[in-house]
């Protein structure tokens, strides 16, 4: 069933040049890039997409990493999109990601850990709305 989901190519990864890299990963798997801007996130907008995270004691540190520099935001669908792009992006922690993922390849941190992506329908529908309100499902 093809599917949307969000994907943001963090501002570690648009640092180090890495986007193109990250991009062609998901079109060579076949997904397509439906959106994308290149923009810096403010305080407000990182609250909304980190709303069930803004508690943990390590969201000050994800905030101001996430705030800190221009990342690419992209609308990428495809068949099981939302599972199959969390599978290419590999574990949270860079250093227990699987060799072959993008974070088991290029990432060292649970915090520059390149991209994030949606999770699950539900959330691929909220994020979709806060980044790309015109492709709101
Ligand atoms: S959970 O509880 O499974 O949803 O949490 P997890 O997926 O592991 O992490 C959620 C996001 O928080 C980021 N994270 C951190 N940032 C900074 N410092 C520390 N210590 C830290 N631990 C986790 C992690 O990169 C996830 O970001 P996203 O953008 O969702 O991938």
């Amino acid at each position: 069933m093809s599917e949307r989901t969000l994907v943001l190519i963090k501002p570690d990864a648009v640092r180090r040049g890495l986007t193109g890299e990250i991009i062609g990963r998901l079109e060579r798997k076949g997904l397509t890039v439906e959106a994308m801007t290149l923009r810096t996130m403010d305080v407000a907008l990182a609250d909304q997409h980190y709303a069930e995270h803004v508690e943990r004691p390590y969201y000050p540190a994800l905030r101001d990493f996430m705030i800190g520099g221009p990342l690419v935001s992209l609308v990428v669908s495809g068949d099981e999109a939302i599972t199959v792009v969390r599978t290419l992006i590999g574990a949270t922690d860079g250093r227990k990601a699987a060799p072959g993922s993008i974070r088991g390849d290029l990432s060292l941190s649970n915090r520059e850990n390149l991209v994030h992506a949606s999770d699950s329908p539900d959330s691929a529908k909220r994020e979709i709305g806060l980044w790309f309100p015109e492709f709101a499902l």
